[in-house]
């Protein structure tokens, strides 16, 4: 009886000290990364030390595993002193407390350790997360196993994680509900920092549709939206709020009225069905669609809504000469700016040298689609979109607007 309280107790104060341990390592990381002292600016990401200009400032390694000595520490980013040297004034004079300088001193003790790695980095794994559609992952799995079989990148295997609850390094595709911090590379580029794509993400491709749709519009006039019930609530008030700024109407589609409330066009946000739907209620004016949305219901419409329909379509997708399925294409093209940002990063590897490694990627070519080109500013690799119409009796689209490259992310 005695002996098992005992136990408890002791686990007990195991694990507390142990996520005491964890707080102060993380504060630590929080002063050492970011906020005001930002020591990683000039010291580097992992303690590495950095020039800057004809001063160095020093590798902070040999603070590691010196828990104790908290007072050399102290002096330095106090007092600016370093063994009875005063240090170049490059190095800012901190006030510092003792319980901050604790937590300094404990995360310098993990700086630039395996312990101090970004989620999902293993020293002979890295676990990549997938958001795609399940028919291409197959394909994302050979790509992995060909890296995989000439020794990955850096020693590391790449790992597919399918479990959504899983630390990964990375993502390919989106979700909402992603932490920002995360990096993704998906078909359709997701919002936030670290998120990139292929062609513009959706919201991008409704706002370019707006746009065509409201340049044909006279002023003053009204325009109808469906919006299918999946629709972002965001990309609503988005298109609503654009329409207003050009002195137009924005108003949903009430199924009773056959010809949109009176409006010029009709704007469909949704799969094929749902613009099926549309096609049925809306009669004699031009109705909008995302070709992607649509997907092949466009080329089975009746003649007489397939000639109203006009689709905005990302303009990589018409590249000629594309043997495997644009789904199959997109992913692989994720999957190859992904490797080729991770080679650029080295072995030494975290999320903000690979973010900035995708940002480097000019004229990066991809198979079946064309070249890719991103930067700080340009998360979208093909940022380029156009109206198509149909062909029905040869399941085809027509192009009949240039290309656009306004339309950023
Ligand atoms: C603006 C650039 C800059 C920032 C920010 C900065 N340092 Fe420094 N640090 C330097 C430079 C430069 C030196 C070397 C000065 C010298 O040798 O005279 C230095 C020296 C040091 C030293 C002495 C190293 C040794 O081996 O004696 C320590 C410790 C140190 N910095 C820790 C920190 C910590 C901790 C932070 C954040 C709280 C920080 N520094 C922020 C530039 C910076």
């Amino acid at each position: 009886m005695t002996s098992g309280r005992a136990m408890l107790a002791a686990c007990l104060l195991v694990s507390g000290g142990w996520a005491g341990a964890q707080a102060t390592v993380e504060r630590g990381r929080a002063a050492y990364q970011s906020g005001a002292a930002a020591c990683a600016r000039c010291h580097g990401r992992h303690g590495e030390g950095r020039r800057e200009g004809a001063v160095a400032a020093p590798a902070l390694q040999r603070f590691a595993g010196q828990k104790a000595d908290l007072d050399s520490l102290r002096l330095a980013v106090n007092d600016g002193l370093s063994a009875g040297r005063a240090l170049h004034r490059l190095m800012p004079r901190y006030r510092f407390d003792a319980g901050a300088l604790a937590d300094l001193s404990a995360y310098l003790d993990v700086l630039g350790s395996e312990a101090d790695a970004d989620p999902g980095i293993g020293s002979d794994t890295l676990m990549i997360g997938v958001r795609l559609d399940a028919s291409v992952v197959p394909a994302v799995q050979a790509g992995f196993a060909r890296i995989n079989a000439v020794g990955g990148i850096y020693g590391r295997r790449l790992v597919l994680q399918r479990d959504p609850g899983a630390a990964v390094f990375a993502i390919l595709g989106w979700g909402r509900d992603l932490p920002p911090d995360t990096p993704s590379i998906a078909p359709g580029a997701g919002t936030g920092a670290a998120a990139f794509g292929l062609l513009p993400g959706s919201e991008a491709q409704a706002r370019f549709m707006l746009d065509q749709a409201l340049a044909a519009a006279p002023s003053g006039a009204t325009l109808a939206l469906s919006a299918a019930a999946d629709t972002e609530p965001d990309t609503v008030r988005v298109l609503q709020a654009r329409a207003v700024a050009r002195g137009i109407t924005l108003v949903p589609l009430a199924g009773s009225h056959a010809r949109g409330n009176g409006a010029v066009a009709v704007l469909s946000l949704g799969d094929g069905a749902h613009l099926a739907g549309v096609a049925h209620k809306v009669a004699a004016v031009p109705i909008y669609a995302l070709a992607m949305q649509a997907g092949s219901t466009v080329f089975v419409l009746a003649p007489d809504a397939a000639r109203r329909l006009r689709l905005a379509a990302p303009a990589a997708l018409s590249y000629p000469g594309a043997a495997r399925p644009v789904q199959e294409r997109l992913a692989l093209g994720a999957v190859a700016i992904l490797v080729e940002a991770l080679k650029r990063s080295g072995r030494r590897l975290d999320r903000e040298t690979f973010v900035h490694a995708i940002e480097q990627l000019r004229a990066f070519g991809v198979d079946g689609l064309p070249d890719m080109r991103f930067g700080p500013n340009r998360h979208v690799g093909a940022a380029g979109m156009l109206m198509v119409k149909v062909d029905p009796a040869r399941r085809s689209y027509l192009p009949y607007t240039d290309v656009s490259e306004e339309n950023g992310n």
